[in-house]
């Protein structure tokens, strides 16, 4: 019998690592020890994880990167295969593929994503991004276009209906006009794998109430986090559904207060990419919508640290109390970046998880 997905298990408060996939995680940095993200980098981290007992591992979708003096994050594994190869090397942990709608077809994500199913034995996740950086869809000479939720509708209908069909089926919309359509084997998970959609502004929460189990979305101060969570919750039950949302922070974990906060300043301050952080910012401001405006007027330091995510800088102590009022909040959960996964997870799941497992929000 499949077992029930990592994101259906026990803990009240669920923990994953996100953009390990990519060069520099989400960091901007010139720090020496900045993440390379290279294959085994990649198999490491992912087995530290897993073997702490955290419940996914998320992938950022990146086609082209940022620029400055480190190409920061042009270097990134394509999600599929890389959730697929590291399928094969984990036991627990749950594998997200981040997929851009416009950018591939339903009937390859269905396909795909039912591979990586099959090989992690139920495991699987899918993010949806609808996109946002212009220059990334001119590569597939592309326009971000006005209604890509609308897209985004059709597109995981079809990847629903391929799954559920016995017969071949047409279907025409105004983004996909398809004849025939087929797809084994479908997913192990029914209907479809647990699904997320990465968005901030009102048309992803609306998509993510209609079609998703979660939202993954990013909030500038703790305390305002309920009312992002209260606003999906309602969207949600508008439609008669139930979505929880997800959140992403970067960690610097250390033994004090005051090593964690150097370190914080050295990496995303004195030895921030400052031409990647530019265009990256510059970017994100006038083409997503991915933070609120607070996000680019006060926080430059973030964007360096974790692309303008919540910084979680301190003891283990610190940290578990600021995950505890995110949860307070009502998050199901976190996905969280670091500078080198390798060197800092182990020293996170060693001295954070304990600690969660005190607090009563983890039983692992
Ligand atoms: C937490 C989070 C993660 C995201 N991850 C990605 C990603 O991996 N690749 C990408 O192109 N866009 C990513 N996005 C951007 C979304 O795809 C979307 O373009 C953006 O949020 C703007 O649209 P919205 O108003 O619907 O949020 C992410 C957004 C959020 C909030």
């Amino acid at each position: 019998m499949l077992k029930p997905h990592p994101l259906k298990g026990p803990n009240k408060f669920k923990l994953g690592v996100f953009s390990m996939n990519a060069d520099g995680g989400l960091a901007m940095t010139t720090a020496p020890e900045r993440w390379r993200a290279r294959w085994d980098d990649n198999l490491n981290a992912a087995r530290i994880a897993d073997r702490a007992g955290m419940e996914f591992l998320l992938p950022i979708a990146r086609w082209r990167g940022f620029g400055g003096v480190t190409h920061a994050r042009e270097w990134s594994f394509e999600t599929f295969t890389w959730a697929a190869g590291l399928a094969t090397a984990t036991e627990n942990i749950a594998l997200f593929m981040t997929v851009h709608v416009p950018l591939v077809h339903p009937l390859q994500a269905a396909k795909a994503l039912a591979t990586v199913d099959h090989i992690s034995g139920g495991r699987a996740g899918l993010n949806i991004v609808c996109g946002w950086n212009p220059d990334e869809f001119a590569m597939f000479g592309q326009t971000v276009g006005e209604r890509t939720y609308d897209q985004a509708e059709e597109w995981i209908t079809i990847i629903e209906r391929a799954y559920k069909s016995r017969e071949p089926f047409d279907f025409a919309g105004d983004f996909y006009d398809l004849k025939g359509v087929v797809s084994r084997p479908a997913s192990l998970q029914a209907p479809r794998p647990v699904t997320m959609n990465a968005a901030f502004g009102a048309p992803g929460r609306n998509y993510a109430a209609r079609h998703c189990d979660y939202l993954f979305s990013t909030f500038s101060e703790i305390s305002e986090g309920r009312a992002h969570v209260v606003d999906i919750a309602g969207r949600a039950a508008e439609v008669g559904r139930d979505v929880g949302v997800y959140t992403v922070c970067h960690v610097v974990c250390r033994e004090t207060q005051q090593e964690a906060e150097d370190y914080y300043r050295r990496y995303a301050l004195e030895l921030a990419d400052q031409g990647a952080v530019d265009e990256h910012m510059k970017k994100k401001k006038e083409f997503a919508h991915s933070h609120d405006e607070k996000a680019f007027t006060e926080y430059r330091q973030r964007f360096a640290g974790g692309a303008g995510t919540y910084p979680l800088v301190g003891t283990p102590e610190k940290i578990v109390d600021d995950l505890i009022r995110i949860m307070e909040q009502g998050y199901a959960g976190a996905a969280l970046s670091f500078v080198n996964y390798t060197y800092e997870l182990p020293f996170f799941c060693d001295r954070v998880l304990p600690l969660m497992r005190q607090a009563g929000l983890r039983m692992n």
